[in-house]
C-alpha cells in the first residue's frame, strides 16, 4: 500500500506548528522505541541533522550516531557536526575517520558511476562494521522526507542518497520526518535550535566533493576543491548570495593550463565556478554573477589556493549541462 502523507498533518510553516510536530513526535518516537537504541547514520545534512534532534530530545543517549568522515566533506563540516551534537547537544555521537580508506580505494578511478559506486558501496561497508561493533542496536533512524517516498514509488530516484542504507542492517526503522517536505523539515530544524547554518545548508550530493573532482581524485586537488569551495562560499555570503542562489560549488577538473605567478610559468589547475537556480532540478538556470564579485573571488581562489592559476565561470544551464560535471 502507498505510504502517503496523513491528510491530518498541516503544512508546517511557523514555529508553533513545528513546536506541535516536535511533540507529536517525541511521543511516538518514544512509544515506538521505549528504553532500546537506535543507530543514525548523521551525514550532517538537513534531514539526518533533524532527526538526530530530534531523537536526541526524545531518547538521549539511547541514540547512537555515527558520523563518516570519506574525506569527501566540505570544509569545516566534519568539525561542525561534532561540535553541534557531541558538544552542544550531548549525542552520543561515533565521529569515524575513513578518509585513507575511501581516498586509496579511489584512487585511479576515473568514471565517475565507478567513483559514485565504491563511495556508496563503502559508506555501507563502513556503517555496518560501526554498527556490528555496538550491543543492543533495535532500530535504524533514517532521514527520508516525502519527496524520497514520491521519487523512488515513480521510479525517480536512485543514484541520490549515499545514506540510503545497508540492507544486511535489519532494524526496525525510525522515520519522524517521512512526510514532511524539505522545507517544513527546515522549519522544524530551526525550531529545535539547529544552527541556521546546518538548516538552510545549500544541496549537496552524498558523494561529496568526489564529483567535484573529475577524474581520478588526488589528495592535492581535492584539497584545492575544498578550498575554492570554501571561499566561493564565504564570498557568497559577504554578498548575501548564500540564502538566495539554490547550489553554487566550485570544480577542478584533473587538467592543467599554463599560466604566471611570481613572474614565472606556472602549470597548474583550473578552477570552474558554478551558481545555478531551479525548482524541480530538472531544469536550472545559471546565477548572473556581479562582475566585480566574480573577479574578487578569482582573485581569491587564484592567490590563495595552491595550484591554480584560473577561474572560469560555467554559463551552461540545465540542460544542455546537469548541475554536477560528472
Ligand atoms: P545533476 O548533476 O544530476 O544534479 O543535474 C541534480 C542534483 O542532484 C545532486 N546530485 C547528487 N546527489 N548523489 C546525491 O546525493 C549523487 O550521486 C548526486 N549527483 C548529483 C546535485 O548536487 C544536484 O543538487
Amino acid at each position: 500500500m502507498a505510504d502517503v502523507r496523513p491528510e491530518s498533518l498541516k503544512r508546517i510553516t511557523t514555529k508553533a506548528q513545528a513546536d506541535q510536530f516536535i511533540d507529536e513526535q517525541i511521543k511516538a518516537i518514544k512509544e515506538q522505541v521505549g528504553d532500546k537504541k537506535v543507530l543514525l547514520a548523521l551525514s550532517g545534512g538537513v534531514d539526518s541533522s533533524v532527526v538526530a534532534a530530534l531523537l536526541i530530545k526524545a531518547i538521549g543517549t539511547n541514540l547512537v550516531c555515527v558520523h563518516v568522515n570519506h574525506g569527501l566533506l566540505r570544509k569545516g563540516e566534519p568539525e561542525m557536526v561534532c561540535k553541534v551534537f557531541r558538544d552542544e547537544l550531548g549525542a552520543n555521537l561515533i565521529y569515524v575517520d575513513a578518509v585513507d580508506r575511501f581516498l586509496d580505494l579511489l584512487a585511479g578511478v576515473t568514471d565517475p558511476e565507478q567513483k559514485r559506486h565504491i563511495i556508496g558501496e563503502e559508506f555501507i561497508k563502513v556503517f555496518a562494521e560501526e554498527a556490528a561493533k555496538l550491543d543492543g542496536i533495535a532500530f535504524l533512524a533514517q532521514g527520508t522526507i516525502y519527496p524520497d517516498i514520491l521519487e523512488s514509488e515513480q521510479g525517480i530516484k536512485a543514484h541520490h542518497n549515499v545514506g540510503g542504507l545497508p540492507p544486511e542492517l535489519d532494524f526496525e526503522l525510525v522515520e519522524p520526518v517521512k512526510y514532511l517536505y524539505k522545507d517544513e523539515v527546515r522549519v522544524v530544524g530551526s525550531a529545535l535550535g539547529l544552527p541556521g547554518k546546518m538548516v538552510y545548508r545549500q544541496p549537496f550530493p552524498g558523494p561529496g566533493l568526489g564529483v567535484r573532482c573529475p577524474g581520478a581524485i588526488t589528495r592535492d586537488r581535492l584539497e584545492a576543491v575544498r578550498e575554492s569551495d570554501a571561499i566561493l562560499r564565504e564570498e557568497f555570503e559577504k554578498a548575501g548570495l548564500a540564502d538566495k542562489v539554490w547550489q553554487y560549488f566550485t570544480v577542478v577538473p584533473d587538467f592543467k593550463s599554463t599560466g604566471i605567478k611570481d613572474g614565472k610559468r606556472a602549470f597548474e589547475w583550473l578552477c570552474i565556478v558554478r551558481a545555478i537556480n531551479t525548482t524541480d532540478v530538472v531544469k536550472c538556470t545559471v546565477e548572473p554573477i556581479d562582475y566585480d564579485l566574480m573577479c574578487h573571488i578569482t582573485e581569491r581562489i587564484t592567490h590563495e589556493v595552491p595550484g591554480i592559476n584560473r577561474v572560469l565561470y560555467d554559463y551552461t544551464p540545465k540542460p544542455t549541462a546537469t548541475v554536477e560535471l560528472e
